[in-house]
């Protein structure tokens, strides 16, 4: 099996420095405990560190990209080394007058492999622009917050995420979405748009979907008015740029996680390779879990089957796949209906309640005996 994402993407810089996936739902998707050998893919690391906090026997944390892979390996060491006041401050989330984050970086740098030292010796950028906000995508985002028509929206803004009912947040919604505001939110996350400047057009190869922005638009109308926006820090997030509290921000950044995650982050082993090879390389039944994003639908259809069949080889019997549908729809094949059963009850009632509002599906197959 080959890669057909890694052939035309590049992966020199960072494209995500924070996971907007839910967090919430690989809870209850995957139910992690102290027994399991989790495989996720890695992203900007943050469900990594989430799935840790269950306490597993180990996390396998894979991207193909090596800049993820850093930006995991520096919050790893991060915590092993510092305070947590400190860990804010080297992620971005706050400014501390006595020791920023380059200086922070100096400290943890000894710490670090060959690659992870390379990648951020020569980016001081990041540290000064926060490494929570470095991503290409986080970029694109600050590009929409900052646009002179969303500047002018920000009193509606401010009001739908202050509102504390559905009624609150559909009025602050109308004032919200004035015909400009709609436009530009169309045409910013279209096809074309998001291709060049937010994600990658390899990343659209096999996305079908004509009207993209017209998607986006709906599912954050839906986040706006059909779901409390109360407790949901992806779409603040989004909208500003920044968490609120981080009290409601990923679990990962808590104090309260801390001291749990130095005991833990040694369970977590860092791998740059492709999906298809690595788990061509398992012997059977070496994972129970797996968190997988949305990457089968950067592959075709025929990839795609190929790599659910070695996941399904992969898995013990009552082990579990998470996993979203952004644009494309990717399910595990027919073929291997005796192997793994979709949990589409569940799936689906944890995909209405996904904060993360992008996601067209959410799928979770269980492996059976
Ligand atoms: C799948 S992307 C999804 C991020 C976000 N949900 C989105 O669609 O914009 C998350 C990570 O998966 C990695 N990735 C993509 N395809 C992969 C593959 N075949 N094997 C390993 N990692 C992969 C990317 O490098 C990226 O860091």
């Amino acid at each position: 099996m080959k890669s057909e994402v890694a052939t035309v993407m590049s992966f020199d810089d960072v494209r995500y420095s924070c996971v907007w996936e839910d967090h919430r739902l690989l809870d209850s998707a995957l139910n992690v405990n102290c027994s399991d050998t989790v495989l996720s893919i890695c992203s900007a690391g943050c469900n990594v560190l989430h799935l840790l906090l269950s306490g597993p026997a180990k996390v396998v944390a894979i991207d193909l990209s090596p800049a993820q892979l850093s930006l995991l390996e520096l919050k790893l060491i991060g915590i092993g080394h510092l305070e947590h006041e400190d860990f804010l401050c080297l992620l971005g989330y706050r400014t501390s007058t006595q020791r920023c984050a380059t200086d922070l970086y100096s400290t943890l740098r000894p710490h670090l492999s060959d690659r992870a030292r390379s990648f951020f010796d020569s980016r001081d950028t990041l540290f000064h622009e926060g490494l929570f906000r470095c991503g290409r995508l986080e970029r694109y985002f600050h590009g929409f917050q900052t646009h002179p028509t969303v500047v002018a929206a920000r009193p509606a803004i401010e009001r739908l995420l202050r509102s504390s009912s559905l009624a609150e947040q559909q009025r602050a919604f109308e004032e919200l979405s004035s015909p400009a505001f709609t436009d530009l939110f169309r045409f910013y996350f279209g096809r074309e748009m998001m291709a060049k400047n937010g994600r990658d057009p390899a990343q659209f190869s096999h996305v079908a979907h004509g009207d993209v922005g017209g998607y986006f638009e709906g599912r954050f109308r839906h986040a706006c008015m059909g779901m409390p926006v109360a407790d949901n820090f992806y779409l603040r997030q989004f909208l500003l740029g920044h968490p609120l509290e981080l009290e409601d921000a990923q679990p990962y950044l808590r104090r309260s996680s801390f001291h749990k995650l130095k005991a833990l982050a040694g369970r977590v082993e860092l791998v740059q390779e492709e999906l298809e090879s690595y788990l061509s390389r398992q012997p059977d039944g070496a994972l129970s879990k797996a968190n997988l994003s949305d990457v089968f639908e950067y592959m075709s259809e025929g990839l795609s089957d190929a790599v659910f069949g070695e996941l399904s080889r992969c898995l013990r019997a009552g082990g579990r796949l998470a996993y979203w549908n952004l644009l494309t729809d990717r399910q595990r094949p027919a073929q291997l209906r005796g192997e793994l059963a979709p949990q589409k009850a569940l799936a689906l009632s944890l995909w209405k309640a996904d904060r993360a509002w992008f996601y067209k599906a959410f799928h979770i197959d269980e492996r059976l005996p």
